[in-house]
């Protein structure tokens, strides 16, 4: 650890103020390094006091992405987190967890960035991720199990987002079937989950997880479809603490359920089942009622007809969701 960091630790474990004349004998520095890593701390946004005869004191965290941040609101048991990288600006957190997973990288490295270039969203979508504007982050899986047995994954990281948003902004946070995370009627995170295997042998799983955080309009043709956590609370969230808390969540679902099912939870979280949707099937819109959501993760969807179907896969609209109106609703 850099003497930044461990100056950085040791300023976060103090209650009070920590004299200068300790943080440069337990660091084993001269007092001038200590001041001139705390420059460091304040250029990256710490807010940190300093008071003649009383020492340091760390006041404030800046909304940092840094590995020393993420690393000190790692609260799992240390496989989720185990290595994680971390990157002011790539094309794609998932691309990435995909070239790292292809050199070696270990089950449960996580992949995340300040900033997205090409970021990707669900049926071939782009996923507009600017700056310092939500927490863009992929998790590398290397389940032991068949390629068609891990419909569990996207929905279970569902359910640990909505309990980490819940945890940390207290927002009613809920699913729109498969896996979009809304509060209220609009989307604040979507998940692609994106699989390298061959037939009898997976090689790595990715969820990839993007929430709005910090947001703070979205342009007209978003605005009534999209939100932020920032727009929903009127204060900002630290995206490493939330970060922290959903990985916290995955490795508890995870440990569970694994990847071939999925929490309970899930149901009682799913805004979708018992509203009006639609759908295309074989070239034709078609309009029922969501009735549930089957152990293989699929929409069970009750048409107009009286017939069930079975929907694993493309996009479903919902009745008032994302602005939507269903015809003959
Ligand atoms: C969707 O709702 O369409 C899915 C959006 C998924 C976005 C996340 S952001 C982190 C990861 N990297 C990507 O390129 N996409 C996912």
């Amino acid at each position: 650890m850099s003497a930044k960091n461990e100056l950085l630790a040791l300023l976060r474990q103090s209650e009070g103020f920590v004299s200068g004349e300790e943080l440069s004998r337990r660091l084993g520095v001269t007092r001038a390094a200590i001041w001139k890593n705390i420059e460091l701390l304040r250029a990256e946004g710490y807010t940190v006091e300093s008071v003649t005869r009383r020492g340091y004191r760390l006041r404030d965290v800046p909304d940092s992405i840094s590995e020393a941040e993420i690393r000190a609101n790692l609260c799992g048991h240390g496989s989720f987190g185990c290595r994680v990288v971390s990157l002011p600006s790539v094309d794609s957190t998932n691309e990435e967890a995909k070239r790292q997973g292809d050199a070696g990288a270990p089950h449960g490295s996580v992949f995340v960035a300040d900033e997205q270039t090409g970021g990707k969203g669900r049926l071939g979508r782009r996923w507009i991720s600017p700056p310092g504007s939500g927490l863009w982050f992929s998790i590398l899986l290397r389940p032991d199990v068949l390629p068609n047995e891990v419909t569990g994954v996207t929905l279970l990281s569902a359910v640990a987002v909505c309990r980490g948003i819940r945890a940390l902004t207290g927002c009613e946070a809920k699913i729109k079937w498969p896996n979009d995370v809304v509060i209220g009627t609009k989307k604040v995170c979507g998940i692609l989950t994106e699989l390298s295997a061959e037939m009898e042998h997976i090689h790595y799983l990715i969820p990839g997880i993007g929430v709005n955080t910090g947001t703070e309009s979205f342009p007209p043709e978003l605005a009534d479809r999209a939100t932020s956590l920032l727009l929903e609370t009127g204060r900002p969230v630290r995206r490493a603490a939330l970060l922290g808390k959903i990985l916290e969540e995955f490795e508890l679902l995870y440990d569970r359920y694994g990847v071939s099912s999925f929490p309970e939870e899930y149901r009682s979280l799913c805004v979708t089942v018992g509203r009006t949707v639609s759908l295309r099937r074989a070239g034709r819109q078609l309009v029922g009622t969501a009735c549930g959501v089957a152990d293989d993760g699929s929409l069970l969807v009750k048409t107009r007809s009286g017939e069930t179907l079975t929907v694993s896969s493309g996009e479903v609209l919902v009745q008032g969701f994302y602005g939507e109106h269903i015809e003959g609703a």
